[in-house]
């Protein structure tokens, strides 16, 4: 199964793609390495209004929106559209259901991110990845307050750590998780396992869903760039 895309094109490795950037420092993001997803596309993309390029039915989503959710949707999406077609599979419209959660094609599994500057769509052949998550977070910027929330007990006695790496985890997990299995999972009941060297990470779930344990057997990781923190977790076929 591993060597199936959806186009039968040979990519063994993730491919990423920068569009619409004009900073040539940008290219710095290009060139982080990810060990997973194999075979897959994650395409960045600076946050601007590109509703002109949606849909008429994704547009629907956004029409009662302010400017900066209609930027923020309008580039996920603009991300979204161009790493599926790079695997074969063009998309006419990519709805969300009642829950937010994009309906990607069968032949795929994808996640999208964005911050109020930058966007990320992940998007893996669902012969090989079950679920795929990827989340973009500030370095710094999760504020002391919110740390019992977001952070164990145990998370939070590991020296080194920036909470917004915890942060941006649990939410690429989430992402990843919740299509498959459909329950909620809260910040504290899942507790994370960090190599703050080799920049992987793993979830152990405390909760009492029994779909969501899957999440266990998923791989994390996390990149640097500029004052983000960018992470990716996926889970098997
Ligand atoms: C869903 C959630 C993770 C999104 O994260 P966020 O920081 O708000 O926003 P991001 O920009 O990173 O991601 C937003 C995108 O996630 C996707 N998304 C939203 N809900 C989703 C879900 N249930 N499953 C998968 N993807 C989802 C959408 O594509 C959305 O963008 P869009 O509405 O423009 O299409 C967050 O809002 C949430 O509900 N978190 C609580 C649950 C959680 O994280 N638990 C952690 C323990 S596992």
């Amino acid at each position: 199964m591993r060597d199936k895309l959806p186009n039968g094109r040979p990519s063994p490795s993730l491919t990423t793609t920068l569009v619409g950037f004009t900073d040539p420092a940008i290219i710095g993001l290009k060139r982080l390495e990810w060990p997973e997803p194999a075979q897959s596309e994650l395409v960045f993309a600076p946050v601007a209004d590109h509703c002109a390029q949606l849909t008429a039915r994704e547009l629907v989503a956004v029409s009662k929106s302010v400017a900066s959710r209609r930027a923020e949707f309008s580039t996920g999406r603009l991300c979204a559209h161009l790493a599926c077609e790079r695997l074969g599979v063009p998309v006419a419209d990519l709805v969300a259901d009642e829950q937010r959660r994009p309906q990607w094609p069968q032949a795929l599994a994808g996640a999208i991110s964005h911050t109020d500057e930058l966007a990320a769509a992940l998007v893996a052949p669902s012969a090989v990845y079950a679920g795929v998550g990827i989340d973009i977070e500030g370095l710094g910027r999760v504020s002391a307050d919110l740390v019992p929330r977001l952070l164990t007990r145990e998370e939070r006695t590991i020296d080194g750590l920036d909470p917004a790496i915890v942060f941006s985890a649990k939410e690429a997990v989430y992402k990843a998780i919740n299509p498959l299995a459909g329950a909620f999972i809260g910040f504290q009941e899942v507790q994370g396992r960090f190599d703050l060297a080799a920049k992987t990470f793993s979830m152990r779930y405390t909760g009492e869903h029994e779909a969501s344990e899957r999440l266990e057997s998923g791989r994390g990781y996390w990149r640097e760039w500029r004052g983000w923190v960018i992470s990716v977790f996926v889970i098997d076929s």
